[in-house]
């Protein structure tokens, strides 16, 4: 576990060691504010029993009271089912992809206990505190969202500036780290043209970045990191563009 963030009643954790066996490396975070626990991109069953027996470290298992879902895939929602019986957390995910969530068996607490987000994006309160969620549609998935928190100045990109093979959870050199993202980054986001539409959400929100913590791979920890992932974001083709 590595606190990126603690001041006053906040805090924001990541958790970057729970994947094993032949599962692709994935982080969690965990938001921390006052009493309530914000858990972002949960993954799967194996990670559900360590990420549960870890948690009373970060907050009480049973004041994680929102769960963030960036998109679909079986790294993020797989475990869901669960964290909804586990807790009273409302789950947050992109209305496009509610229906095909429930084939993970969430039947019971679809109506109650899940939120679909609308395109547009919006907000998270916890305990009279909102963070910001940002669409970020085909980056990878073509119902996507971002979660950016303002007092940690932390944005929370799931796959996007995801790097495999790296055995250190933070960037330090830039350039020699591009190799362990260029690969996954080429095959995985579908176009260009989606990274510009989203950096020209970001500029519109004028937003101030000092972290940018993607799902798999190493955190980027300060503003100059931050800053060169999205100019090497900015220039990269991919997906579509090298059909
Ligand atoms: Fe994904
Ligand atoms: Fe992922």
């Amino acid at each position: 576990m590595r606190t990126l963030f603690e001041q006053e009643r906040h805090k924001c954790v990541m958790f970057s060691d729970m994947s094993s066996g032949e599962m692709v490396q994935a982080n969690q975070f965990v938001v921390v504010h006052g009493d309530e626990g914000l858990l972002l991109d949960p993954g799967g069953h194996k990670v559900y029993t360590q990420l549960l027996a870890e948690m009373p470290g970060v907050v009480p298992a049973g004041n994680i009271r929102h769960i963030f879902l960036s998109h679909q895939d079986p790294d993020i929602v797989a475990a869901l089912n669960g964290w909804l019986l586990m807790t009273d957390a409302t789950a947050y995910m992109p209305a496009i992809w509610a229906r095909f969530v429930t084939h993970f068996g969430i039947d019971q607490h679809f109506v109650t206990k899940v939120r679909q987000i609308d395109d547009t994006g919006g907000k998270i309160v916890m305990d009279g505190y909102e963070l910001l969620v940002i669409p970020a549609h085909y980056l990878h998935s073509a119902g996507n969202f971002h979660l950016y928190d303002p007092q940690s100045k932390i944005l929370f990109t799931g796959d996007l500036g995801a790097s495999l093979g790296v055995d250190y959870e933070v960037v330090d050199d830039f350039d020699s780290h591009i190799q362990y993202m260029e690969t996954f980054h080429k095959r995985f986001i579908p176009t260009g043209k989606a990274i510009a539409h989203w950096l020209d959400t970001l500029n519109k929100l004028e937003l101030d970045i000092d972290i940018i913590a993607p799902q798999h791979g190493a955190i980027f920890p300060d503003r100059d990191s931050a800053a060169k992932l999205l100019q090497w974001l900015g220039g990269l083709e991919c997906g579509l563009d090298l059909l």
